[in-house]
């Protein structure tokens, strides 16, 4: 017997060992994925094969410092390989257990220059995906440095679709997706999800996204995708002081669109919980003044349309302790919305209320009738001013019994002021800072936060399971006010696209699409039972019922959906699903025996016969089938639904019949 293999039997990762030709190599758990590092003409790159076909060409790796020449790299140098098989359980989430299997090789670059001599690049591969990323352990302890190139390219290989928005426009992440010849992509914020023509999908991203800024996705036109950083002011990208890490750059490869969904690798990629347990974060679903407010119906601001009212704000509470809905959320508390807020976000106030709004006597209310009030801080970008208040806001919210605090960061990308007066991206280092001190005080005192507006999310969750939700996508409220809002393909992308780097906060459940506006693309682009759809189909632990009471009054049959659906589960499958055309989604309740699916489509009138073997075998099920009527569809007839029931098993199929730009929702009641 051979040397290398006799080592292999006596040790498995010897298994894992490089080949001898200079190159250093690792494969996933199941063999699937094959990453190779090496050094060539002073570069390092890294290159990947899938199940034998090559699918990432080579691609160099590195950072660059300002005050030191691109370090030529003429040899890996020391290679350390391990393997792991674990599971951990989420607080809460879309999957109770998450298993944990991947191998590791980490290689150590040696660089000709001082900040370069020892480079630690860890590759964590899962038979979904890898990760990567780099420990600049020669950085002298303490030593600041600043970071003025991301070197680290990604090269897919075919031709791909690609579904992506300039990461650098002013909305921030708030734009619908093109989707276009990967080629035609300029700069990208990720998930950058692309589709090859044969249909392997590819989703580039990033994980723990800590002290670090935002990564963007550049094209050279020909399918290369480069790192690029938001940068400070100043034009540095980051600043740290040696010696340090870099968030995970992630990739994830599957041969279907569903298993990008179902993947869990930017969760394992995070480190584990350091909060400890979150008692004070149960997930829920809320009800809120706010909708009122999209449509102008009421006020933000002080004056006779005030929405933030104790009258209306306790309105709401009775309808949510009478529905079993945990939350109520109310915007336009505090004072400082009154004329242009958007520009004047120095003038909030995160402490001190409207005269009209007692924030004492409503949670009182809130308290008696069980239901908790959810508070709002719209900062308007106004940062600093965010800051100087955030311990005394916080403490007072503690204080009150409020332990879920909605944020806010409406302002254009680029004009976020800093404390040195410098104009700053939405997800540059400076603001990933901001963001993070947020969550630490919010922690402290005990309160989850759901920021809009955020810095996209790259699994933070797991290690501080109090940043609950964000937005960071176009959600529900664009089709309030939207030019366009929001067409019916959008909702099928999100879960293939944004939704990879975990739960938004889109607010479903407009019952009202039409709301007054006679024209489609002034309106909510759906049908009322894809408005059901999206709780199943959208994950978060906080899920909003965002239309008004009289809306739900009006239809109480479909409304026992939504009080019906959990937002914790113990399992998430998508069954079936194409970007940007459909999707179906089956979640296990936590805890729980009902199993809950939830179908969307585009444009496109879709049936699919789905069949129900995730269902438990042998039990028998009440499923309640809440779908398009006749004749429904989107842009003619979008209320048009009905309810149906009848008992199935997992023998069984469920015809899911969709009109254009509808959905499906059901239930499925265990009966034994
Ligand atoms: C934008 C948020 O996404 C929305 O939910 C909120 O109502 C407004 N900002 C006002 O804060
Ligand atoms: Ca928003």
């Amino acid at each position: 017997m051979k040397l290398p293999a006799l080592l292999a039997l006596l040790c498995p990762l010897a298994a894992l060992a490089a080949p001898s030709d200079g190159r250093d190599c690792v494969q996933s758990p199941g063999k699937v994925i094959e990453l190779c590092v090496y050094a060539k003409g002073g570069e390092a790159f890294y290159a990947v094969t899938r199940n034998g076909t090559p699918v990432l060409a080579e691609a160099t790796l590195g950072l660059r410092f300002k005050g030191e020449p691109p370090a030529r790299f003429a040899t890996i140098g020391d290679v350390r390989r391990t393997a792991s098989d674990s599971a951990w359980e989420q607080p809460w989430g879309e999957q109770r257990e998450i298993r944990d299997t991947h191998t590791e090789m980490t290689v150590t670059l040696a660089g000709d220059t001082p900040f370069n001599k020892a480079v630690d690049v860890t590759f964590r591969l899962f038979d979904e995906g890898f990760g990567f990323r780099y420990d600049y352990k020669s950085v002298p302890a303490g030593k600041p440095v600043e970071v003025t190139e991301d070197h680290t390219q990604f090269r897919p290989i075919g031709h791909y679709t690609a579904w992506w928005y300039n990461g650098l426009g002013q909305e921030r992440d708030e734009y619908l997706y093109t989707t276009t010849d990967a080629r035609r992509v300029t700069l990208a914020e990720t998930p950058l999800t692309l589709r090859e023509d044969h249909g392997l999908h590819i989703s580039i991203h990033e994980a723990a996204l800590v002290d670090f800024p935002s990564m963007l996705l550049s094209n050279n036109g020909a399918g290369t995708y480069t790192a690029w950083l938001m940068p400070w002011p100043d034009g540095v990208l980051a600043r740290r002081t040696g010696p340090f890490t870099t968030p995970w750059r992630t990739v994830l490869i599957t041969d279907t669109a569903g298993q990008l969904a179902d993947s869990r690798m930017e969760l394992n990629l995070n480190e584990p919980n350091r909060l400890g347990p979150v008692p004070y974060f149960k997930p829920g679903k809320f009800v809120g003044v706010w909708w009122e407010m999209h449509l102008a119906k009421s006020t933000w601001g002080s004056g006779p349309k005030h929405g933030a009212t104790t009258a209306e704000v306790e309105r709401y509470i009775d309808f949510a302790a009478k529905n079993g809905i945990q939350g109520v959320l109310a915007e336009g508390w505090n004072q400082g919305w009154d004329g242009e807020w958007i520009d004047n976000g120095d003038k909030f106030s995160f402490t001190k209320s409207y005269p009209d709004f007692d924030l004492d006597a409503i949670t009182a209310y809130a308290r008696s009738k069980n239901v908790q009030f959810i508070g709002h801080n719209e900062t308007a970008g106004a940062v600093v001013n965010y800051e100087n208040q955030l311990e005394g806001a916080m403490a007072l919210y503690e204080k009150a019994g409020v332990s879920i605090v909605k944020t806010g960061y409406v302002r254009h990308s680029g004009t976020i002021v800093d404390r040195q007066g410098g104009l700053e991206w939405f997800a540059g280092q400076y603001l990933v800072r901001h963001h993070a001190l947020v969550g630490q005080v919010a922690a402290a005192h005990h309160i989850a936060i759901d920021a809009h507006e955020p810095v996209k999310d790259t699994g933070l969750r797991r290690t501080y399971p109090n940043l609950i939700a964000r937005e960071g996508a176009r959600g529900q409220e664009y089709n309030a006010w939207g030019k366009p809002t929001n067409p019916p393909e959008h909702v099928s992308i999100l879960p293939f696209t944004r939704m990879l780097g975990g739960p938004m906060d889109y607010t479903p459940g407009i019952f009202d699409v039409v709301h007054g506006e006679a024209e489609v693309n002034r309106r909510v682009q759906s049908t009322l039972a894809t408005q059901l759809a999206l709780y199943v189909v959208f994950y978060s632990p906080v899920q909003m019922a965002a239309d008004m009471i009289e809306n739900y009054q009006a239809h109480p049959d479909a409304f026992q959906f939504i009080r019906d659906v959990p937002v914790d589960w113990e399992t998430s499958k998508t069954l079936a699903g194409e970007v940007g055309q459909f999707i179906v989604s089956a979640r296990l309740e936590r805890g729980g025996k009902d199993w809950y699916l939830g179908a969307v489509t585009n444009d496109d009138a879709r049936k699919i016969t789905q069949k129900l073997d995730f269902l438990a075998p042998g039990k028998h099920y009440e499923a309640q089938i809440y779908e398009d009527g006749p004749g429904a569809d989107y842009r003619t007839n979008p209320m048009a639904y009905k309810i149906e029931k009848k008992t199935v098993t997992s023998a069984d199929s469920l015809l899911i019949d969709m009109a254009p730009g509808g959905g499906t929702a059901v239930r499925f009641r265990a009966l034994d």
